[in-house]
């Protein structure tokens, strides 16, 4: 029996270290090779580093910076149309260069490229940063990068070259109507490597409301995907985007690129390594008052 217990993990073992692809956990078999994030450092050393995403974000030692004002953004009221795309790993919708961001302290104006998602599984927890340990059922980034830059892949050789917002779903009663139309075209991404395109979106109609984006966490940290560039400044709003159970149980007839129901697509946090956290000035409701 133990002899049966020992080869077991063995052979997982083997299936964790031998796959040629990096995957999540979540897609980890023992009939199944692939790179789990522990072993991510094989597929680029980079993920190793010091500096890594997610976090786990520890309300009680975050420090306020007043120079974390309000941000200022070009281009999220206006409609467009973007390719939204299963890459296998997550589904991400292309945005326009036309929409921008700048202030919040960030050194430069830097413009949008991509959002895209990680949940969880059947509605239940699935973000990737955490907030006093808590995991909010999703969470999107919206990449962006520094105005000069043609490609992430350039921007990520700059310590700073990227700017990311980070926005927690929360589960609500009702579903989110203006979610509809970008859900409802998921059926047609279900496999990797698929696109469709959504006409008539904007960025606004998917985030909290502008006066919603003031309060926010800061800190400097990596792509939370291999090749895990530490090359990002992190933003991450305290207000939540509310999804019903339904809804967010539909990302899951989406197909990981080795044909796996696309549920857990998150990275675990890494260790802060010393790194402070910082919050917009103002007042931190998260935190009940202490
Ligand atoms: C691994 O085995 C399980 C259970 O036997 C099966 O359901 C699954 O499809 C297999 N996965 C792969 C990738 O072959
Ligand atoms: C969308 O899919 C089509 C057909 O496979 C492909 O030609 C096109 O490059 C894809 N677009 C994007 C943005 O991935
Ligand atoms: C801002 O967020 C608060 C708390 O989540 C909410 O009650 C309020 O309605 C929001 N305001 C707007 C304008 O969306
Ligand atoms: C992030 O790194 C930059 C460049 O090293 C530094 O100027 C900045 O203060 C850091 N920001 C935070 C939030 O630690
Ligand atoms: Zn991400």
């Amino acid at each position: 029996m133990l002899l049966r217990s020992v080869l077991f993990l063995f052979t997982c073992y083997v299936s964790l270290v031998s796959g040629a692809d990096w995957c999540y956990y979540s897609q980890v078999q023992c009939n199944h090779t692939c790179t789990a994030p522990v072993l991510w450092g094989l597929v680029s050393q980079t993920c190793n580093g010091r500096s890594q995403s997610p976090v786990n974000i520890v309300t009680s030692k975050v420090l306020p910076d007043e120079r974390l004002t309000p941000f200022h953004f070009t281009g999220y009221k206006e409609t467009f149309y973007g390719s939204l795309i299963n890459t296998g790993h997550s589904v991400q919708l292309n945005l326009p260069s036309s929409i921008q961001i700048k202030g919040g302290n960030l050194d430069d104006e830097y413009k949008a490229i991509q959002f895209h998602l990680h949940w969880g599984k059947d509605g239940g927890r699935g973000s990737e940063h955490t907030i006093d340990g808590e995991k909010f059922p999703m969470e999107m980034h919206i990449v962006h990068i520094k105005e000069g830059y043609d490609s992430l892949a350039e921007a990520s050789k700059d310590s700073t070259g990227v700017a990311v917002l980070g926005f927690f779903f929360q589960e609500s009663e009702s579903a989110n109507e203006k979610y509809d139309h970008l859900i409802s075209a998921l059926k047609y991404i279900s496999q990797p490597k698929t696109n469709v395109t959504l006409l008539g979106v904007s960025l606004d109609m998917f985030i909290p409301s502008e006066i919603n984006r003031t309060k926010y966490f800061r800190y400097n940290g990596s792509l939370t995907t291999p090749d895990c560039a530490e090359a990002v400044v992190w933003t991450l709003f305290e207000s939540t985007i509310p999804l019903s159970r339904n809804q967010l149980a539909a990302f899951n007839q989406l197909r990981f690129y080795d044909g796996q129901k696309m549920v857990n697509n998150y990275r675990p946090v890494q260790p802060l390594n010393g790194r402070q956290v910082y919050y917009s000035s103002g007042q931190l409701a998260l935190v009940s008052s202490v």
